[in-house]
């Protein structure tokens, strides 16, 4: 079976999530082709492991991949967000919960689904058939002021405003219709010598599209939160994020549920009642050594941040 995807940060993650008993459940939000799965069950060989994605075609393919380990697994087709809040009442509560975010190799290399404007596919970026909204109807029919806002907001793209400018130029002619010809567009409207660093002048506005199609940011706010509901008491959740968006979402909640009281500093007396339900593992975001980086590329831009779960948080 080809595997495109290389797990990112595995001897942390394995360290990090290690179970702490025998026939521990562990559950894997982003299960991709895996590979932190296989890693994981072929590790600890009692732990127990139940695996979701978003995307079935990805899922068939971990489900093959990990059919040795049949007994000790469970799989589901599903956005994460929706998992956790509608938890399967015939699952018992997860000692860990791993967050992988984002797409996966495949994604970008396989799935043919334009995620990638290094090669020629129609616009699309839908993790998941169920989706309406396509990135060919973001770029063809959204007004061009919430385009520059998709792509300011979403892809940290500080010229959004020209792009967004010269695609609604361009699609009064002929529509957009290929990762290519988006690609190139931005090229043409950012000039030949505008470049992030190292990077294509696409990349902003391709990171971008995918995050609004897919609703990434909005399902992540709601996947932790229901998580760490389900999360048993002294369980671990592990979050791999990729981008500066993602992390800011995982490092301020964190944050928030580490906090015992979240009133005003200037009230003297605390009438909020607020607990501390999370103690931060890892103070820094652990980030991939050298090796990892010079050998798996998208490992560069990842943090894992991993939190204890201290006791049940009261329901507001
Ligand atoms: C970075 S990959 C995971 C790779 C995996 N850890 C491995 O080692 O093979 C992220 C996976 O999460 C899935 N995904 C992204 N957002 C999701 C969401 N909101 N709910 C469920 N799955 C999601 C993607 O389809 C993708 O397969």
């Amino acid at each position: 079976m080809d595997i495109a995807h290389y797990p990112v940060l595995k001897d942390e993650v394995l360290s990090l999530l290690k179970p702490r008993g025998r026939k521990e459940l562990m559950v894997d939000a982003t299960l991709g082709e895996g590979g932190h799965a296989v890693l994981f069950l072929e590790r600890y060989t009692t732990l127990r492991l139940v695996g979701l994605d978003a995307d079935a075609l990805i899922l068939d393919i971990a489900k093959r991949r990990l059919a040795a380990y049949a007994e000790r697994t469970r799989f589901y087709h599903a956005w994460f967000n929706a998992f956790f809040k509608d938890y399967p009442g015939d699952l018992d509560e997860p000692d860990t919960i791993l967050f992988d975010l984002g797409i996966s190799m495949y994604h970008f290399e396989v799935s043919g689904r334009g995620f990638s404007f290094r090669n020629d596919e129609p616009l699309d970026m839908r993790l998941s058939e169920g989706l309406e909204t396509s990135a060919h109807d973001i770029v063809n029919q959204y007004p061009e002021r919430e385009l520059a806002n998709i792509l300011f907001e979403l892809g940290e793209e500080k010229r959004s405003r020209e792009i967004a400018r010269s695609i609604v130029a361009r699609r009064q002619r002929a529509p957009i219709d290929t990762t290519r010809e988006l690609a190139e567009l931005i090229e043409r409207a950012l000039g030949p010598r505008y470049r992030y660093g190292r990077i294509h002048p696409a990349t902003r506005s391709f990171q971008a599209l995918r995050i609004a199609v897919n609703g990434e940011l909005v399902r992540l706010e709601s996947a932790l939160q229901a998580a760490l509901g389900v999360l048993k008491v002294n369980g671990r959740m592990g979050v791999i994020s990729f981008h500066s968006l993602e992390d800011r979402i995982v490092k301020r909640f964190f944050r928030a549920k580490n906090k015992s009281c979240t009133c005003p500093p200037e009230q003297p007396i605390c009438t909020c009642g607020g607990r501390r339900v999370l103690e931060i593992v890892t103070r820094k975001p652990v980030v991939a050594g050298e090796h990892e980086r010079s050998g798996n590329p998208p490992s560069r831009s990842a943090k894992l941040r991993v939190a204890v779960k201290l006791e049940e948080e009261e329901s507001p």
